[in-house]
């Protein structure tokens, strides 16, 4: 490929700012010295991470931002990726006795792939066992204990805490990291801070006004509203529990502005960050097939240029999986000495274990290829790269309020995230960033990228603050007011699931049961209903296999093969039974075989099976443990568990009661309409009904490309659904 350079984007040169670094530098006096793995405090491999950590350009002003954080209850802190905020000051606060007492620093992240490989890399920093000291809490993941004092935790999880614990009580320090990503979480969790800090400084103030469960400013009810009756804890224990919170908003992007304004002028700090020079290179066309691009110019780069890695950004767990197969495939057709390529994916899906292999260093002689998604923006910081190949996409939410769809599509990036693609290239030394695109391209980009907020389904957060007790939602302090369109429409929705009453209430147990379950709305009010359709094992395995990205692969060049391996579990009435025969083939094949195998020869064996059966064990391995846990919280909430056994008519009953607002109808030519919407919509090859095209069906995605897909769908009969669903399909007639 022929490509065009243009200047490099440097934003400050080796600001070499790492000089004088203070009394803390080794960082883990206070923790307690476990040994690992023979990583004893004077190993090479401990003496390299104090020495990595020495030389971040955080660590010479560890005093100065503890001082900061000391005289402002909220402070602002801005640093490029890279520089050590996320990994050191969680320890700097440790260690200057913000975890004292019991208490808890909480970080949040809005990807769990971030929260989870930090708090490794921090355990590791502090020699601590991860879990112990230093943990993460993500959905369907907990790794923490009685003793963990540094908490990474994704945003959302955060918000869901606040409705087990409104004060937030355990903790003395929040800091919201990646602000700058603006993730809808991030968004209402700022709104939500704002008042969990006012109401715990209250506390101090009057220990009264804790009792009156008056509102504030935002509508936001911290207490339960019969003053005291059924409270979750008694008026001495709230005194107890209340203590001042600190907030900290840190963001990689250089505007502190908004957050600053949004806070009341809350003082803002900014980090040098250390950025060598980087050579941008553009494509001298556009592309017609950027995975093509991409692929050539990684051969390029490894081919042709000197050490160091590449960071590839790709839009999704399937283009990854596709683009690493198609360069261990080229590779084994390059010449012996130059097969030397590592390729690792990493994404949001990947196991925990998997996702720490981006973090190690390739094999001695190899380059290393990292086949990331935007995650490697600014969440995460891999060593060792030092050329960045950006096709210029990315997969993001998108809603449309008028029809109350939200899709996933693949959109250009902004020109603030290009520049923080590129960015990832000279963290060490000069580097080298592909656009995959003219450079006349880049100037039509957007600046900045739209906070979700305003371009996605609103349900699910305003369940939450619904269940916070936060009943004007319209008049909610948000950092960015979303639309009133789609907040009503989503409030609509939430109406016809039945969680809100007829006066815009949480209802009474529906709304607070599906509040409590940790999944979107209509996926909640499934498994309630499955209850009373005798099908929430069969709803369980749907929603576990429906929350994870593509449990069938199929290789380009085995499709034939992959077509008649899969064709066993394909059941006639649709994906969504053909997803529980595969869950259910899987899981018996197991029981026969393992019965006294350990954990780790039981993954292998069930490895070997998915791969026989063209199945994605990465995404079967995750769906079993979302299975595992929401089947946890169903149980305590007292659900009845129970299978329909061979009557899937049952479930395919429950399906249409479940997700109505997902009806489509045949028309003419062959096409769909969907009911709620009114968009024409197609069967997405992929589905087991893509040829037999019945004459109503439950879809459960919308997939936007040249033309809009439905995908996982279930046939079912048209009548059901004045009969099921009759608060929307009577009203509809
Ligand atoms: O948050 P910020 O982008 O400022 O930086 P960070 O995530 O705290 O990362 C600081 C340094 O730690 C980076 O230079 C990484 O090289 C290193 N790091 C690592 O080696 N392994 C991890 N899992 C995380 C960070
Ligand atoms: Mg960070």
């Amino acid at each position: 490929m022929s490509w065009v350079a243009r200047g490099s984007h440097q934003s400050n040169a080796n600001a070499n700012g790492n000089a004088n670094c203070n009394g803390n530098g080794n960082g883990n006096g206070k923790f307690s010295n476990a040994n690992r793995n023979g990583k004893t405090n004077s190993s090479p491999w401990r003496q390299k991470i104090a020495q990595q950590r020495k030389s971040l350009p955080i660590a010479s002003v560890e005093k100065r931002l503890i001082e900061e954080v000391r005289k402002n209850d909220i402070l602002i802190i801005v640093g490029e990726t890279g520089s050590g905020k996320t990994t050191q000051i969680p320890q700097f606060l440790f260690n200057a006795g913000f975890c004292n007492n019991g208490k808890v620093v909480g970080i949040t992240q809005p990807r769990r792939v971030a929260a989870v490989t930090v708090a490794k890399r921090v355990a590791d920093e502090c020699g601590v066992e991860l879990g112990q000291k230093v943990g993460y809490s993500v959905r369907f993941d907990d790794s923490t204990s009685n003793s963990t004092r540094i908490k990474y935790m994704t945003d959302g999880l955060l918000l869901r805490e606040a409705l087990l614990d409104p004060y937030l009580s355990k903790y003395s320090v929040i800091i919201v990291d990646e602000a700058h990503e603006r993730t809808v979480h991030t968004d209402v969790l700022m709104g939500l801070l704002k008042n969990v800090q006012l109401a715990r400084s209250e506390s101090i103030n009057d220990g009264q006004n804790l009792n009156n469960g008056n509102k504030n400013a935002n509508g936001f009810m911290l207490l339960d509203k019969d003053n005291g009756q059924n409270s979750s804890f008694d008026r001495k224990e709230r005194r107890e529990k209340s203590s001042p919170l600190k907030l900290i908003i840190m963001s990689a992007s250089l505007d502190a502005r908004t957050f600053s304004e949004y806070f009341g002028g809350a003082k803002a700090v900014h980090i040098q960050g250390r950025q060598f020079p980087v050579d941008i290179f553009y494509t001298r066309y556009p592309e017609t097939d950027y995975v093509d691009a991409a692929l050539i110019t990684i051969f390029q780069v490894h081919l042709e240029e000197t050490h160091g890695d590449i960071l590839v950004f790709l839009t999704g767990q399937e283009e990854i999986e596709s683009v690493e197969r198609l360069i261990k495939e080229r590779l084994t057709k390059l010449p012996q000495g130059s097969q030397n390529l590592q390729v690792v994916p990493i994404y949001a899906a990947l196991p925990p274990e998997q996702q720490m292999r981006a973090f190690a260093p390739a094999p001695s002689g190899f380059r290393k290829v990292i086949l990331a998604t935007n995650i490697a923006e600014t969440s995460i910081t891999i060593p060792g790269i030092k050329y960045v190949i950006d096709p210029g996409l990315v997969k993001a939410r998108s809603y449309d309020p008028g029809k109350g769809m939200e899709s996933l599509i693949v959109v250009p990036t902004s020109k603030s995230q290009a520049l923080q693609r590129s960015g990832r290239a000279g963290r060490e030394g000069p580097g080298k960033c592909f656009r995959l695109y003219p450079e006349n391209e880049f100037e039509k980009l957007e600046d900045s990228t739209m906070p979700e907020i305003k371009r996605c389904n609103l349900s699910n957060v305003i369940l939450q603050l619904k269940a916070l007790g936060v009943d004007d939602i319209l008049g909610f302090d948000f950092i960015e007011k979303p639309s009133r369109t789609a907040i009503i429409k989503s409030l609509e929705q939430l109406f016809l699931l039945g969680a809100l009453t007829d006066e815009c209430q949480l209802s009474d147990p529906v709304g607070r049961q599906m509040a409590r379950l940790p999944l979107d709305p209509d996926y909640a009010k499934a498994l309630i209903l499955a209850s009373q359709f005798n099908c929430l094992e069969e709803m369980l395995i749907t929603v576990a296999m429906l929350s994870v990205e593509s449990i069938f692969y199929t290789p380009r060049d085995k499709y034939e093969e992959a077509r008649t391996a899969t064709k066993c579990f394909a059941s006639p009435e649709g994906d969504h039974i053909t997803l529980i025969n595969v869950y259910r083939a899987a899981t018996d094949f197991l029981e026969k075989r393992t019965v006294e195998m350990n954990k780790a020869k039981s993954e292998k064996v069930l490895r070997k099976w998915c791969n026989e059966n063209f199945i994605n064990s990465r995404s079967l391995r995750h769906a079993r443990d979302i299975h595992r846990q929401i089947q946890g919280h169903v149980q305590q909430m007292g659900l009845k568990l129970a299978s329909c056994g061979d009557d899937m008519l049952q479930f395919r009953r429950c399906l249409v009661a479940s997700f109505f607002l997902n009806a489509a109808m045949k028309q003419a030519d062959g096409t769909y309409r969907a009911y709620a919407s009114g968009q024409v919509v197609q069967i997405h090859p992929s589905s087991v009904l893509f040829r037999k095209k019945p004459d109503c069906i439950i879809f459960n995605e919308l997939i936007q490309t040249n033309n809009k897909y439905v995908r996982n769908l279930t046939r079912v009969d048209s009548l059901w659904l004045t009969e099921l669903a009759p608060q929307f399909y009577a009203m509809q007639n």
